[in-house]
């Protein structure tokens, strides 16, 4: 029965309600691999073996924001505060160009030192230095006439994870004075704009429940981001959530094969959470369905202050050990990283 409804979705992309929640709460250990040969097929036919490579740039650990799960959320009194210069950002992504890299994913904090202007000035420049590179913001919830500005610039792609796509959840997460509305709102203006959009949310994080995680594969569905990044929850020590318990793999894959059968062209990254509950947790979501990793292009002197939950794994590793591991996890799994821009179908130059 189980394996009908895999085989149902992997032919129509879809289910009802009822039958992804049995999916999702099926327990049968050889279950997800069987849904995850499903995904592997349907990534094979539009992106083959390649597996697409991001420099992630944590630029600020600065964050006006103060989400409850987050370990540099700003009433995190013990995180230590830095900010790259833009000559810093440049040369992580100089470094990065010469180990292949051709996208620079910058993310950070909610740091309201990076104003439009600062931030237009940066693009320009990675634009200007390496313009056979795609740049990815990771950046928060701005105004739609400030990510219009970033588009202008020359921003190819914006990341927002949605978190949760229930209200309800969404205001157990956060604190009251960030909306649900608004984070929608600002994934569909990036949408209307013209980015690759991102979206995403935790797995496992406090309270949610597999009927919240339905309502986030119907949230993809309709909003059909060309990426979508999830990763387990992860309990940071300084947090409200500190003695909550982490998110599962199992559940991370499975939904990884999951999104992949619903959005086939999406660009999928196997997360650092990922990796970080599990040693082999990032080969693990390549073989489940995605086809992006993410090292760290940050400078090894900031890296251990980006530290959004505990444990964080590649806080110690220089960009260049970071890639090389990498592509060698990555050909373990009998894919392999490509060093292209890795543009979403639908975008592809
Ligand atoms: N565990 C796992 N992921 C987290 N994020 C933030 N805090 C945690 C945590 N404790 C994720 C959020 C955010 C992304 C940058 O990192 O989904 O959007
Ligand atoms: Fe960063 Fe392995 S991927 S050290």
């Amino acid at each position: 029965m189980i394996y009908k409804l895999a085989d149902k979705l992997a032919e129509t992309g879809n289910l009802t309600d009822s039958e992804f929640l049995s999916i999702l709460d099926c327990r049968e250990p050889e279950f997800s691999g069987y849904i995850a040969e499903k995904a592997r097929a349907v990534r094979e036919k539009f992106y083959g073996k390649d597996v697409y490579l991001r420099g992630l740039i944590e630029f600020t650990n600065i964050c006006k924001n103060n989400c409850k799960y987050c370990g540099i959320r700003c009433g995190n009194k013990n995180a230590e505060r830095y900010r790259l210069t833009e000559e810093e950002i440049f040369e992580c992504s100089d470094t990065g160009y010469g180990l292949g890299f051709r996208t620079f994913v910058l993310q950070g904090g909610e740091d309201p030192y990076f104003t439009d202007e600062r931030m237009v000035s940066i693009v320009r420049g990675l634009k200007e230095r390496h313009p056979d590179c795609a740049v990815t913001l990771s950046i928060g919830e701005r105004e739609k006439e400030s990510y219009q500005k970033l588009f202008d610039a020359g921003a190819d792609r914006y990341l927002l994870r949605h978190e949760t796509a229930d209200k309800a959840h969404y205001e157990t997460l956060h604190p009251k004075e960030m909306s649900f509305e608004h984070r929608i709102q600002c994934l569909k203006n990036l949408k209307e704009i013209g980015f690759q959009v991102g979206a995403g949310m935790m797995i496992g994080s406090p309270g949610q429940t597999t009927k919240n995680l339905v309502e986030d594969l119907r949230f993809l569905q309709e909003l059909k981001p060309e990426m979508v990044g999830i990763g387990p929850f992860i309990p940071h020590h300084d947090t409200e959530f500190a003695d909550c318990a982490p998110g599962s793999v199992e559940m991370t894959l499975r939904l990884l094969s999951v999104i992949r059968l619903i959005l086939p062209e999406v660009l999928l990254p196997a997360t650092t959470a990922l990796g970080t509950l599990d040693p082999q947790g990032r080969e693990k979501g390549i073989l489940a369905g995605a086809n992006v990793v993410m090292p760290n292009l940050s400078p090894s002197g900031v890296r251990k202050k980006y530290l959004l939950y505990d444990n964080k794994i590649c806080t110690g590793d220089e960009a260049a050990e970071c890639i090389r591991c990498m592509s060698k996890r990555v050909a373990g799994t009998g894919y392999q990283v490509v060093h292209s821009r890795g543009d979403h179908i639908k975008f592809a130059k």
